[in-house]
């Protein structure tokens, strides 16, 4: 009888012990940290909300015509549909303007990780020509010529008012609360079995098993934050090379988050592939261009059902649709 109990527990610490195993082995795709972020930026509510009618105003470009949001459009997962972004008088910009879904949690920003935070970050698009082509004193003076905006931002920065910097602080108080909802891959990964299909459920061992994405797509974001070059055939651009001017560098471009990819082709900062499948032939090919193509890509033989697989997964990120409000723009 005795022995028989010991036995019952000992199976009750093994149940307990695989339990909490396979916890701490999906723990790396867990996103608490989305609620700490997202609390922290809602407390401060008031900088949130002037932060959004900013993000919305066209009067922040030097035509008044353009909008953060007419690039990153939350109707199109923040981003634009384009192959590659369109801005001031029609120029066509020479990258795809990236979903900023998540971006909170990057420690670099762009393609090729030229700014570090988020209020810096702001400002670049603002000033950039062929972007939304705005000096930035003269946004000051017609900022301050808009009661709705004086009172706004007396409001969250006292008597410093409108900035420069506190332009930049605004806006990205509101983008860290962009963040990504619930998708069937966290519910399935939080252990509600049935939220993935099979051939996600299949698409993910895949990931991170024969098809090797996560060595770079790794996290509960999907980025490793860093760069490399994955062989794209006829570009031109240095990438991470023109910041960190180093040779090992070029063509090398910031892994991108896959979460909600489904919402933002075209893919690559290019725009060059116009779905998910295409880009899963390109790396079942182990890339195209041979220089300085990153050690890590190497061709995966793949067959049609695993590829189809690897689409099935990638498309159980795409969280619930979130209800964007437009904001009153004041006067
Ligand atoms: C004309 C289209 C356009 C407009 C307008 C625009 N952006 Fe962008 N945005 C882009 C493109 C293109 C990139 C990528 C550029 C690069 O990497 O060199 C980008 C990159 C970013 C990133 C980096 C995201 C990441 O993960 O690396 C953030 C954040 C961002 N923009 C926020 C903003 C904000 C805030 C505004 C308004 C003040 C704005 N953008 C206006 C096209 C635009
Ligand atoms: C060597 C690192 C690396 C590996 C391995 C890797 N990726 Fe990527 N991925 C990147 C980088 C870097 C980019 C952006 C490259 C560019 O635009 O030049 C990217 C882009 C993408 C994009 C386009 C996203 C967008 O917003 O444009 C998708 C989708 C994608 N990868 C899926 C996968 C899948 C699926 C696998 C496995 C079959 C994989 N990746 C393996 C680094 C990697």
């Amino acid at each position: 009888m005795f022995r028989q109990k010991r036995k019952f527990c000992s199976l009750l610490v093994l149940i307990f012990l695989s339990f909490s195993f396979s916890a701490m082995a999906n723990k790396d795709y867990l996103v608490p940290q989305v609620t700490a972020v997202s609390k922290m930026a809602k407390a401060d509510k008031a900088a949130v909300k002037l932060g959004k009618m900013l993000f919305f105003d066209p009067r922040l470009s030097g035509s008044n015509w353009i909008s953060c949001a007419t690039c990153h459009n939350p109707a199109r997962g923040w981003s634009d549909g384009l192959p590659t972004a369109i801005g001031h008088g029609m120029t066509k910009l020479g990258r795809a303007t990236p979903t900023i879904l998540n971006t909170t949690f990057n420690p670099v920003q762009f393609w090729d990780g030229r700014a570090t935070t988020l209020e810096e970050q702001a400002l670049g698009p603002i000033q950039a020509a062929g972007e939304m082509n705005q000096n930035l004193d003269e946004l000051v003076r017609e900022l301050n010529e808009i009661k709705g905006y004086r009172k706004a931002f007396k409001k969250v920065y006292g008597d410093e008012g409108i900035t420069k910097a506190n332009i930049g602080k605004a806006i990205a108080a509101y983008e860290r609360t962009i963040t990504s909802t619930d998708s069937k891959f966290d519910r399935w990964i939080s252990g509600k079995e049935k939220s993935l299909s099979k051939a996600a459920s299949r698409g993910f061992k895949l990931f991170e098993g024969k098809a090797a994405c996560v060595s770079c797509h790794s996290g509960f974001n999907f980025t490793d934050n860093r760069f490399h070059n994955l062989g794209l055939k006829g570009t031109e651009d240095l990438g991470r090379m023109a910041v960190s001017q180093n040779e090992k560098d070029k063509g090398a471009f910031k892994t991108p988050t896959l979460r909600d990819v489904e919402l933002t082709a075209p893919y690559m900062h290019n725009g060059m592939y116009a779905t998910l499948e295409d880009v899963v032939e390109h790396y079942d090919r182990g890339g195209d261009a041979k220089e300085n193509l990153s050690p890590l890509m190497q061709p995966l033989n793949l067959t049609k059902r695993e590829k189809a697989d690897l689409v099935a997964f990638m498309k159980s990120l795409t969280g619930k649709a979130q209800k964007v409000s437009l904001p009153q723009l004041p006067n």
